[in-house]
Order: structure tokens, then C-alpha cells, then sequence
């Protein structure tokens, strides 16, 4: 279904807290973040689109980031707790924030439990996080990605088979050319899927185990997925 670019209606203000979205790639973390980020007006920080821009600028730390995520592998805990630490300090996070990609080790994981329980987010105390786990099947994942257009200059989200623009590869918002990622080429995606059940997967034990995970089924229009994670959010606040 295309989304329409309507203008949104105004934000809900209250505090939300952390939000943290965990699934594989693919599983809509980026189509949710964006739609819960616009509902509440809290800042997305997806860790995918701060080392993308990294690498784009040419950055140190883009330039070290770059060959890893190119063969669909995680870049180190310690640059990406970093990149966190630093955005986690903006007082637009203070009402609460959303995680898109972030934790994805154990290691990433721990830090931010110690990061939260200790040194508050933007100054302020922060309250435990809620923690979404998006599940899909494997083949309805690479089906998505194999289809999916970005736009560079909003980073709005389209999909050839589900989402698709109104024009061809333009940005319905702002008529950009869409781009599809070098990381959504075959090879490429198998290699960030093993990665997920490697090293992010048991992170759901990990937040299941604190009472944390609410697991959403994912393989399901955007829409009732982000209708769910409303509910969740909305119970939680
Ligand atoms: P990142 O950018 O985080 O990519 P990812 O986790 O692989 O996730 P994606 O962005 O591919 O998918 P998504 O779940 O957001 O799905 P989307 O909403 O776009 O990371 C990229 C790389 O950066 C990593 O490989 C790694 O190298 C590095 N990195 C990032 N974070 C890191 C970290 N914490 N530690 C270490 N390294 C890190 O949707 C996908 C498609 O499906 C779209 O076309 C969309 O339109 C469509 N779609 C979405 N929902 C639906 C639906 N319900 N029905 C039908 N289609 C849908």
C-alpha cells in the first residue's frame, strides 16, 4: 500500500521513555522508528543512519566503519557506544527516544543498561526501556530488502512490492531519487542475516529475562504493526 504524504498530525507530548526496537534487518525496525518517532515527536537514532552519514562525510570514524558494514558485518561495540554516548547527550532525548538497531551485541547491550542506570539520558533520570522485538520470516525478509528504495535526502522508506512511490523512484515528499543501499545486494544481505542470529538474537533472552520484550509479529501490514506497538507504548507510559 503507498503511503500517502499527508501532512502528520501533531505530535503527542508526553514522556515515553527509551524505546528499543530489535529484529533482523529487513524487519521494518526503520518503517516503525519512523512512524512512533513522528506520533510522540522524540528523535529516532537509528545507529545504521549515523554510520551511513559517517561514511558519506568521510569521517574518521565513517572511514573506519565503512569495509565492515559493506560486507554486512557489525562495526566494533566501542565505536558504536560512542556514536550512542554522544547522542544519547541531545536534550531533544530527554522526553524519550527510539533505538533502531541499537543494542545488537550482549556487550552494546550491557553498556547501555549501565549507560541508562547511571548517567541518565540529556541529564535526566531515565526510565527502564521497552524493548519491541519485530519478527519475520526469512524469505518475506529478503523479499523486502530486495525491494526496498531509500531517499537520501529525507530517508523516508519505499518498497517496489508494498511501499512503492508514486513516481518512479522519486521521494513523494521532496522528489529526490531514490537509492537502493550497496548493503541490500544478495550477497550482502545473507551475510547481515547470520550476523542477526549470530550476535543480536540472544539479545531477546536477554530483555525477555528483565521483563523487558514484548515480541511483534512483524509479517503483517505496517500499519497493525504500528497500531500493536502503540498499545504497548501507551500501557508502558
Ligand atoms: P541498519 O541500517 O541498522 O540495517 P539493518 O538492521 O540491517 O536493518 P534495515 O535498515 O535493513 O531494516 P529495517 O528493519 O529498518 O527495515 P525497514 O523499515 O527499512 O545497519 C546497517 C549496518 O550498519 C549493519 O549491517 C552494521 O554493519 C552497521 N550497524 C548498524 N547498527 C549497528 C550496531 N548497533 N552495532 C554494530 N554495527 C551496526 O524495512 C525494510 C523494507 O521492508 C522497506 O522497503 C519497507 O518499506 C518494507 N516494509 C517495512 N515494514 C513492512 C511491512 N509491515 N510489510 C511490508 N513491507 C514492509
Amino acid at each position: 500500500m503507498t503511503m500517502s504524504a499527508q501532512p502528520q498530525p501533531e505530535p503527542v507530548v508526553k514522556n515515553v521513555g527509551p524505546i528499543i526496537l530489535l529484529g533482523p534487518p529487513g524487519a521494518g525496525k526503520g518503517t516503525q522508528a519512523k512512524r512512533i518517532a513522528a506520533r510522540y515527536g522524540i528523535p529516532q537514532i537509528s545507529t545504521g543512519d549515523l554510520l551511513r552519514d559517517n561514511v558519506a562525510r568521510g569521517t574518521p570514524l565513517g572511514r573506519r566503519a565503512k569495509e565492515t558494514m559493506g560486507r554486512g558485518e557489525l562495526v566494533s561495540d566501542d565505536l558504536v557506544n560512542q556514536m550512542v554516548d554522544y547522542r544519547l547527550q541531545d536534550e531533544d532525548c530527554a522526553r524519550g527516544f527510539i533505538l533502531d538497531g541499537y543494542p545488537r551485541t550482549l556487550g552494546q547491550a550491557e553498556w547501555l543498561e549501565d549507560f541508562l542506570e547511571h548517567h541518565g539520558v540529556a541529564g535526566h533520570v531515565c526510565g527502564r526501556p521497552l524493548v519491541m522485538s519485530i519478527t519475520v520470516g526469512y524469505n518475506e525478509l529478503l523479499h523486502r530488502l530486495s525491494g526496498r528504495l531509500s531517499c537520501p535526502t529525507c530517508g523516508r522508506i519505499y518498497n517496489v512490492h508494498s511501499q512503492p512511490p508514486r513516481a518512479d523512484k522519486l521521494c513523494d515528499v521532496d522528489g529526490s531519487a531514490l537509492i537502493t543501499r550497496p548493503d541490500d545486494r544478495e550477497e550482502v544481505i545473507a551475510e547481515r542475516l547470520k550476523s542477526y542470529e549470530r550476535q543480536t538474537l540472544p539479545l531477546v533472552e536477554f530483555y525477555k529475562q528483565r521483563g523487558e520484550l514484548l515480541e511483534l509479529h512483524g509479517a503483517r501490514p505496517a500499519e497493525e504493526v504500528f497500531a500493536e506497538a502503540l498499545k504497548a507504548i501507551e500501557h508502558k507510559a
